[in-house]
């Protein structure tokens, strides 16, 4: 199959299959939406993906990572309108990766608190409380109203994160969610509240914007969410009918961030991001909240493969993907498309690359220093990445 000619996302035309996997920009301070964050996107576009994807957007104010965290509210709609016109400028397609962050959000810094399935703390020490139904409510509410700004604000397409045990994911964790009511217990239970959200979501945008999910399949967390379950939650998603693709993930940034990366934990440079009494805590915890695991190609093809033979939604292979032979081998597998993260933060235009015939693999060492950057300026520390001729 050729990686490189026209394709088509639910309503959406893309001009190859590569997607820009969500990257939190780190350039939207108070979450303005910035020049800066519009300029990361216009040289990510300029590079040769078909799609871009804006990371991350909260539904609501307590569903920010932290107040550094863009809200898909009104005060947003202006700046964001003004990147899509930019990505779309050069011909490429612009997603909004919509979440509540859940126990994952920093619940000091967004003056609310961190919302789970359950009540509890988290291996870093922060509380979470229970999400009543009402919260629920609300929240489901809060996802579909985002998902019509971002339809106005020109966005082709909604990529609602149901992993990392961020809200939706904590929720399918058998781990993180106790609950005795309806949302809890059964798989079925635990996985009503993300089909809630994308039933909702699917209403109020209906056919005018592609739909996807980002679904954990392995929490890498003793007693989370598996590869097994995750077959079976794909497929209800698919049944319900409200989703265009999927993409597959895993790992936990609440207890194992390192199991979505691989490769070098960057425990010194995260260390330095946090405040001085949390910084002391986490010279004891550091270890066992950031393993370290060897990188290896496409890590998460294995897992994705269980999934694919069980469902036909269109599939998006995320995790590791650094040559395009390996892109190749997976569309000859079944998979729809390919997205990349820290290979378009080291070399923005990596797909024009191998696109003119130079197949030479991504340069990205797996360092994964980037990630800290997340909270200055999200950049590769080898080489500057995307701010490197951005103007
Ligand atoms: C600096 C950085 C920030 C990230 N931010 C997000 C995010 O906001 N939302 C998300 O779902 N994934 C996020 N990720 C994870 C990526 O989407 C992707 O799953 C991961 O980097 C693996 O893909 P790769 O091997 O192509 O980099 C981030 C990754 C990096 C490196």
């Amino acid at each position: 199959m050729d990686l490189f000619s026209p394709c088509t996302l639910g309503p959406v035309s893309l001009k190859n299959r590569f997607l820009k996997a969500a990257t939190f920009e780190g350039r939207s301070p108070r979450g303005e939406v910035t020049d800066e964050l519009i300029s990361f996107h216009r040289v990510i576009a300029q590079g040769g993906v078909a799609m871009t994807t804006v990371a991350y957007l909260a539904v609501s104010s307590e569903g920010r990572t932290d107040r550094h965290c863009i809200e898909l509210n009104d005060a947003a709609r202006d700046g964001l309108t003004r990147l899509t016109k930019t990505v779309h400028a050069e011909g490429v397609a612009v997603a909004a990766q919509m979440g509540h962050a859940g126990p994952v959000g920093n619940a000091r810094s967004n003056g609310a608190k961190s919302l789970a399935p359950s009540s509890g703390v988290s291996v870093m020490g922060a509380r979470l409380h229970e999400a009543s139904l009402q919260d629920l409510d609300r929240i489901v509410h809060d996802f579909s109203s985002a998902a019509t700004r971002a339809m106005d604000c020109g966005f082709d397409s909604v990529e609602i994160h149901v992993g990392h045990n961020y809200l939706l994911s904590s929720f399918l964790s058998p781990k993180l969610n106790r609950r005795k009511d309806h949302y809890g217990g059964s798989l079925e239970n635990r996985a009503r509240l993300a089909r809630d959200v994308l039933g909702a979501v699917r209403t109020a945008v209906g056919k005018n914007l592609a739909v996807t999910a980002k679904l954990n399949m392995d929490d890498g967390v003793a007693g989370g969410f598996g590869v097994t379950e995750a077959t079976a939650v794909a497929k209800m998603f698919e049944d319900d009918g409200n989703l265009d693709a999927l993409e597959l993930t895993g790992g936990s940034s609440l207890a194992n961030p390192m199991y979505l990366f691989r490769g070098e934990a960057p425990r010194a440079e995260f260390a330095k991001t946090l405040p001085q009494p949390i910084r002391a805590g986490f010279k004891v915890v550091g270890k066992h909240f950031m393993p370290a695991y060897p990188f290896e190609e496409a890590y998460f093809l294995n897992q994705a493969r269980v999934v694919a033979k069980e469902v036909s939604l269109p599939l998006v292979l995320l995790g590791g993907v650094t040559r395009p032979e390996t892109a190749r081998v997976a569309m000859e597998e079944g998979f729809s498309f390919v997205a990349l993260g820290r290979p378009l933060l080291m070399e923005p235009g990596i797909i024009n690359r191998w696109a003119s015939g130079d197949e030479a693999p991504s340069e990205c060492t797996h360092c994964n220093k980037c990630m800290p950057t997340i909270y200055s300026g999200t950049h590769c520390v080898l080489n500057g990445g995307p701010m490197v001729g951005a103007s």
